[in-house]
């Protein structure tokens, strides 16, 4: 299908500058050098944006994050991966059992093989401190639960873009966000690459034979590298901003599993913080054979996306019909009060994008497009329930779902518009609390992510 091509406002964003003198510049620059000046298709410019992002608007979103209404998410961590077997290793409640287990692997491998059973110890070991750090901690009082089960009851429900469609599973089971941040987990190596490659290779609009030099261990060929952005270029604009939203959501992750490393595990303490040699082996264009600072720009695109969702979306929430319910209202008045606040402030910012260039093309284009982003959404949703780790499946799903929900609200500018003139009728537009609890805590990861960066450039301008 030939799609949405008129103003190519996002044109410029492949044109993917090159970092020249990547090679010689220093730690920072070499992170950094294509993080600085305009972001592609918006007239406005890294600098403004970290300023804006860190100062105005990263402080009230954080205050909003540990409201009750929003530090609670419900979620099944426990849905088996739909796609390829499920031999789960590490962080998983049966797999950091059953495959790690050392009296599971048959006696006859063990005794011909000390290798083996070594290297099942080893796994044991591994497995045990992963699922250490990846568990979710579920722990809800009494009240809490009653409480939620009253939002529920309050909640109207609605088909929505991007399906988690689990929340009515016994399953399912309410989180504390704030007691199960995303921070590193030890979840990594080939089971995480599998993870972003299916997203990648069969979940960003792609055709088949184009590969993409993804995995940086992986023997890499100049030939691939230069199809698959060729194969980027040739899409239409929403297409190659479903790709780049991806990747911006992956560097972010990233980012966070940097500046949230596990530094030191003793008897007394851990200890979290910045690990800026993890940060360069993720985004150094020398390590990453110049991929890394294009993530760092594709994450800034994430945030001007989402930021002009939340600015789009204002008008559903200053609805006086509109309640943030958890039964307590005083804290839900003030805790609407911050919202719609903070939503003024994304709208003050100067975003100058083309209206009508992103995901508003004619009916009939723009309702197909709808319905192809609908679907991989979805599947990449089901992808996260393959993902190991429960804190990084749970982290991974609440951030697809935000993202589905941005783009929901972007595909219904029109319908958002006509909301306070169809008082009568049934609203024209929805969105379900765990739809809005996504929204904002994907947000916040990635307005966490644009004031780490500032960190991590303070920290990479002493290495060397
Ligand atoms: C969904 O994702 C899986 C795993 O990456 C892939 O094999 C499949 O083709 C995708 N399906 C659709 C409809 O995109
Ligand atoms: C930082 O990360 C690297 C891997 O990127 C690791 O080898 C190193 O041990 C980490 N540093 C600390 C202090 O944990």
């Amino acid at each position: 299908m030939d799609c949405v091509m008129k103003v190519m406002l996002l044109l410029c964003a492949l044109q993917l500058l090159n970092c020249k003198d990547s090679g010689s510049g220093s730690a920072e620059q070499r992170c950094f050098c294509q993080v600085t000046g305009h972001i592609d298709d918006c007239v406005c410019d890294v600098e403004s944006i970290d300023a804006f992002n860190n100062m105005q608007l990263f402080p009230k979103l954080q205050q909003l994050l540990e409201s009750d209404y929003f530090r609670f998410y419900k979620v099944n961590l426990n849905k088996p991966c739909p796609f390829w077997a499920d031999d789960r290793h590490c962080g998983s409640k049966y797999c950091a059992v059953k495959p790690c287990k050392p009296d599971e692997v048959p006696d006859g491998i063990k005794s011909n093989s000390y290798k083996y059973s070594e290297e099942a110890n080893n796994a044991l070991h591994e497995c045990e401190k992963a699922e250490k750090l990846g568990a979710v901690d579920s722990s809800l009082s009494e009240e809490t639960r009653q409480a939620l089960l009253e939002w529920n009851r309050h909640d109207d429900e609605e088909d929505r873009f991007c399906v988690v469609d689990d929340e009515g599973s016994p399953d399912s089971q309410y989180v504390d966000l704030l007691l199960n941040p995303e921070r590193y987990t030890g979840y990594k190596g080939s089971e995480a690459w599998q993870i972003w490659n299916s997203i990648y290779e069969e979940n960003c609009f792609k055709p088949y034979s184009v590969k993409r030099p993804l995995n940086p261990t992986r023997a890499y060929r100049e030939k691939d590298g230069k199809t698959f952005y060729r194969w980027l270029e040739g899409l239409c604009v929403e297409k190659r901003a479903f790709f780049r939203l991806v990747s911006g959501l992956h560097a972010s992750i990233n980012i966070h599993l940097s500046a949230r490393y596990l530094l030191d595990d003793n008897w007394f303490e851990q200890k979290w913080g910045h690990n800026v040699t993890e940060f360069q082996q993720r985004f150094d264009a020398e390590l990453t054979r110049g991929e890394g600072p294009k993530r760092l720009r594709n994450l800034y695109f994430l945030y001007l996306i989402e930021l002009r969702a939340l600015s789009k979306v204002l008008p559903f929430f200053e609805q006086p019909s509109f309640q943030l319910y958890t039964g307590q209202p005083d804290q839900d008045r003030r805790t609407k009060d911050l919202l719609v606040e903070l939503l003024h402030v994304a709208k003050s910012f100067p975003l100058h994008f083309d209206e009508t260039s992103l995901f508003t093309g004619n009916k009939q284009e723009a309702a197909q497009l709808k319905e192809d982003f609908k679907l991989t959404f979805r599947n990449i949703s089901k992808i996260m329930d393959c993902v190991g780790c429960f804190k990084c499946r749970l982290w991974g799903k609440l951030q697809t779902q935000g993202l589905g929900t941005a783009l929901k609200i972007l595909f219904s500018e029109r319908q958002i518009e006509a909301l306070p003139k169809s008082k009568s009728s049934l609203p024209s537009f929805q969105l379900t609390r765990q739809e809005i609890v996504a929204l904002f805590n994907a947000f916040g990861r990635i307005s966490t992510s644009i004031r780490e960066l500032a960190n991590f450039r303070g920290l990479l301008s002493k290495v060397r």
